[in-house]
């Protein structure tokens, strides 16, 4: 954990709610044909992940949580950040309708993009859920936030798949964090069976979506390591979790996931960027901005 380390340089994740660039957010996408061998290995990649999760993964959001158990005088305040969750992964209509167009020459990650949104989409049904059975929402409640939700339109942070692909990976493994770092709360709040249950299950899934989408930047990585570094080098010095920025009351949702120690910039710092450093086999160095201005350049639409 990051508790009791040093506060590390702070640009490295962006402390403002505002999308990073989104003057440069196009959805003309250019489309570049990827080499046939890297096509491949995608599909291969994306097959393994899609066998396992038929085969292991899978969970019901009606019978496998027990609903019974909802812990209804928890602290209103992790109800607040569950809100906030749920309403990032509401955006859902909006990630795959972004992301596909940018991939749709691709098998591998066209087919794993319908796959994952299969797997997100129960994310926030199972959240919006234990919002409602615990009391802590009421259906109306339910109904402004989806409009909150629809009168905003999410768009890509960055301008190519493969800058894209860099954003998944690091946002699956901050979103895995989120949901571990609030279930790790729970016992100290007086505990919640039903909730507890719920986000195990949403975060294995996330864990299992950053293992994917490493995979595939260690591929790239593989196939063209100068573009692949220039993109995640660009993804990491300016990394926002998605959509919290089109919320009512972004700041104050942002500061409510730090006040329960749920996510922060040391735990960005050493739970997210120090482990992906790491797994992808690359040195910080290769990480760090040429120059200030570099995350802020435009780059050429790259597959
Ligand atoms: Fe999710
Ligand atoms: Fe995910």
């Amino acid at each position: 954990m990051a508790q009791g380390r040093p506060s590390r340089d702070k640009r490295i994740l962006r402390s403002d709610p505002e999308p990073p660039f989104p003057e440069r957010v196009s959805m003309s996408i250019a489309y570049q044909p990827e080499n046939p061998e890297i096509l491949h290995k995608i599909s291969l990649l994306f097959r393994d992940y899609f066998d396992h999760a038929e085969k292991k993964r899978r969970w019901n959001i009606r019978e496998d949580v027990p609903w019974g158990q909802c812990n209804r005088s928890l602290n209103p305040a992790i109800a607040d950040v569950m809100e906030t969750f749920c309403a990032v992964e509401m955006y859902l209509p909006d990630y795959l309708a972004k992301l596909i167009p940018q991939v749709r020459a691709n098998r591998g990650r066209a087919w794993m993009l319908a796959t994952w949104g299969y797997e997100e989409s129960k994310h926030s049904m199972a959240f919006g859920d234990w919002l409602l059975r615990s009391g802590m929402r009421s259906d109306e409640q339910m109904a402004d936030l989806e409009k909150t939700v629809f009168s905003h339109e999410w768009d890509l942070p960055w301008d190519n798949a493969r800058a894209m692909v860099c954003y998944t990976m690091v946002q699956e493994l901050a979103t895995w964090l989120h949901y571990y770092n609030l279930r790790e709360q729970l016992a100290a709040e007086g505990g919640d069976p039903a909730l507890h249950r719920v986000l195990t299950l949403v975060a294995i899934d996330e864990r299992t979506h950053y293992d994917f989408f490493r995979r595939l930047v260690a591929l790239y990585l593989e196939d063209d390591r100068e573009g692949t570094l220039e993109q995640l080098r660009r993804v990491v010095n300016g990394f926002a979790m998605p959509a919290v920025h089109l919320l009512a009351d972004s700041r104050k949702r942002t500061q409510e996931v730090k006040d329960l120690r749920v996510f922060d910039y040391d735990m960005y710092y050493y739970q997210v960027f120090e482990p992906i450093v790491k797994a992808l086999a690359l040195r910080k160095t290769d990480l760090r901005r040429h120059s200030p201005r570099e995350v802020m350049l435009p780059t050429a639409a790259r597959v």
